[in-house]
């Protein structure tokens, strides 16, 4: 069995985190209760390629991959030199910068929908953004919604009590793939539908699912609005839209477009986004320039060399190595959905031992020199190579195999084996939720 890693310093760091930041942490998903705290690292000191290394020095290859933005590797050379170059010139200025210009014509070369770009720094600001400017062009209120497009007030109406009540009415979610819900909602919202609002981020609905919701749309007069997120620059250069052969009016880009850096696009039809002229949608930071200097690197990069190809070889050798490693040994987890995003289930546990699982796979694969993310998603970067993923593959084999005889001994067996401890902050303890 592997030695133990020391997580001290980052422990010590936490604590101080609790009593300066609410949460400890600016992601929710990065909260160290969204891994396994106590036995997983929690602060960064260096990353580099497909790796990085804590402030423990314990180094790990890497899958969490920052949560999706980073895409090519960590201090990926040509963006980073990018990002160098345009330090030299300024961050910002009052006058615009020719890169807003050079990264919207890029988008309009690879992303099918893409007419037009406008830029964010976050994803949520971004598909604020594509809602507002549905609303205004439609004059309707209602948007049908399915997945998490951010915390602004548009998408958490009725999820957070901070947002006024009386938002919810205009949004409703929505499953994807049941056809038969939507249809409803669309008889229920008869005349008032501005958008249908989807991600397809882990399973796909089939393939004639997406021409569906595009006649749909088309048929009530609401926009079709794809959240490419997680999609842009990874599924396909082009994003879903290009991979599932359907235009959106608007399409949302941000994690993977600028290889880290914060930026985030709203592109569409030029008919739909000229109506952005007269909107009140506007910030200071739309046009700073290193994050767009990383964006025009990073998408040369996809346009020239073959970087979805490569994402998605890495992403099918992890997920069937972990697959066949678990199947080998009995252990009921797989490795699910797109490759170059993979997430994992454990099918068939009761809750409380599913969790335990998890921790456990957490835990022993950090000991084990790799950092995962609970059920996902999962990413492999354009830096990670064969070896790297054989080497994951490789340590999930004595994990899984341990974890198959404990889950058989029953749940107390693994939770035994659990060096997870409860975070306390002083007040309560809280436990991890997703994003
Ligand atoms: C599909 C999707 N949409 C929107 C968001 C929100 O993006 P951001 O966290 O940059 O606001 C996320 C973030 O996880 C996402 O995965």
């Amino acid at each position: 069995m592997p030695d133990q890693r020391s997580y001290d310093r980052s422990l010590a760091l936490f604590a101080e985190a609790l009593t300066l930041i609410p949460g400890g942490a600016q992601t929710t998903s990065k909260r160290p209760t969204a891994f396994a705290f106590g036995a997983y690292p929690i602060y960064f000191d260096r990353a580099e390629g497909g790796r990085v290394t804590d402030i423990d020095g314990n180094e790990y290859i890497d899958l969490v991959g920052a949560l999706g933005p980073i895409s090519l590797g960590y201090r990926y050379p040509a963006v980073d030199d990018a990002i160098r170059d345009q330090l030299e010139r300024g961050i910002i200025s009052g006058l615009n910068a020719p890169a807003e210009v050079e990264v919207a014509r890029l988008l309009r070369e690879l992303v099918p929908c893409a007419e037009m770009a406008r830029f964010f720094k976050g994803g949520g600001e971004a598909t604020a953004a594509a809602a507002r400017l549905a609303r205004r062009l439609t004059g309707r209120e209602v948007i049908l919604n399915a997945g998490y497009r951010g915390w602004p007030d548009v998408w958490s109406a009725g999820v957070d009590p901070g947002v006024p009540k009386a938002l919810a009415e205009a949004l409703e979610p929505f499953t994807l793939g049941d056809r038969e819900p939507l249809e409803a909602l669309v008889m229920k919202h008869r005349g008032q539908v501005a958008a249908i609002a989807v991600d397809v981020s882990t399973e796909w609905p089939g393939d004639d699912y997406l021409p569906w919701l595009r006649d749909l749309a088309d048929e009530i007069g609401a926009l079709l609005i794809f959240d490419e997120i997680v999609t842009g620059f990874r599924l396909a250069r082009g994003g879903l839209q290009e991979y599932g052969g359907v235009a959106p009016d608007l399409a949302v880009f941000a994690k993977g477009i600028a290889n880290g850096m914060p930026l985030a696009a709203l592109v569409g039809r030029a008919k739909v986004m000229r109506e952005l002229e007269g909107a009140m949608v506007s910030i200071t930071y739309g046009g700073e320039a290193l994050s767009l200097a990383a964006a025009r690197a990073t998408m040369e990069i996809y346009r020239d060399e073959p970087v979805i190809e490569t994402l998605h070889a890495r992403g099918r050798q992890l997920r069937e190595g972990l697959t066949t490693a678990a199947r080998k040994v009995g252990l009921p987890f797989e490795a699910i959905g797109f490759d170059p995003m993979t997430a994992m289930r454990f099918s068939g546990l009761d809750a409380e031992l599913e969790r335990d699982a998890w921790g456990f796979v957490l835990q022993e694969m950090a000991t084990r020199g790799v950092l995962l993310r609970r059920g996902g998603l999962n990413f492999v970067s354009y830096s990670h190579t064969e070896a790297d993923i054989d080497a994951v593959v490789a340590a999930a084999r004595e994990v899984f195999a341990e974890l198959a005889t404990l889950v058989q001994e029953g749940g107390d067996a693994v939770r035994q084996r659990l060096r997870i401890r409860a975070v306390d902050t002083g007040f309560r303890s809280f436990a991890g939720r997703s994003r």
